[in-house]
């Protein structure tokens, strides 16, 4: 991997809701570089069934982090893929101090440019009213929100046409299980970032354009 290629490595920090997804699809769209969603890929495991399956559904249910080591492998093999030459958008990894250090680590083992952390602020009653109506196309991860972006037709994913689903986290007790484990165990990155003077922040209670125009204006 060439520092002499020109790459974005991005990665969209913020809590649950803030709407990390939704930018990092559009993001991935527009550059032409792959968005890395550790929760996406859970998911895909989870869905595969057996012990790992039950195991990350009992964590991911309760609104708990999954064990560092097993998110870092799939990173780790995702980012071996060759549409990663270009960079990456990382989305909802690194959450604990660890998982920043080791994601630092790879990035300076393959020779790639360093992270620039986009921090999506958001109040945490908007995040909680985002979160309850969401749906989730559970074919290709598309976000939609049953009152301010819903589908063209109700249910259907306006790109795969699947059918729509709720989270099995998406739920009230659960959300603040969630975002309590984002104050304790992620919010604290945001210090780590500013120290490498990595981190942008911007206002993510904008309407969806507006938050993408404010990262693109920071990249
Ligand atoms: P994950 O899937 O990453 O969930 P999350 O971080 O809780 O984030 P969300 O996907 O809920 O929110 P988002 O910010 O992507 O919002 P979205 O764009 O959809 O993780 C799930 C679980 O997996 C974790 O709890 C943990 O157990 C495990 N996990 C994942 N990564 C891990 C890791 N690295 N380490 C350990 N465990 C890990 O938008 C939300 C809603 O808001 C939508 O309805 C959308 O339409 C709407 N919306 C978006 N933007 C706007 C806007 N600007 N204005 C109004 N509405 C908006």
């Amino acid at each position: 991997m060439g520092q002499g290629l020109k790459q974005n490595n991005l990665y969209l920090l913020g809590a649950p809701g803030a709407g990390k997804g939704t930018q990092a699809q559009q993001l991935s769209a527009l550059l032409h570089i792959p968005q890395i969603s550790t929760g996406d890929m859970l998911r895909e495991v989870r869905s595969q069934g057996g012990e790992l399956a039950a195991t990350l559904s009992s964590l991911m249910d309760s609104g708990k982090l999954v064990p560092d080591g097993l998110v870092v492998d799939l990173v780790r093999k995702r980012l071996s893929r060759p549409d990663c030459q270009g960079g990456a958008i990382f989305d909802g990894f690194p959450r604990t101090d660890d998982q920043a250090k080791i994601l630092d680590q790879l990035l300076v083992e393959q020779n790639r440019t360093p992270l620039k952390v986009v921090m999506i602020d958001v109040p945490v009653d908007e995040l909680k009213r985002r979160l309850v109506d969401r749906l989730t196309c559970p074919n290709c991860n598309r976000s939609y929100h049953a009152v301010d972006y819903p589908p063209r037709i109700p249910y259907r994913c306006d790109v795969c046409g699947a059918t729509l689903v709720t989270r099995s986290d998406d739920n009230l007790h659960t959300i603040e299980k969630r975002l309590e484990a984002y104050f304790r165990q992620t919010a604290p990155l945001i210090n780590y970032y500013e120290k490498q003077k990595s981190l942008i922040r911007i206002d993510g209670s904008k309407k969806i354009p507006d938050v993408f125009a404010s990262i693109l204006s920071c990249l």
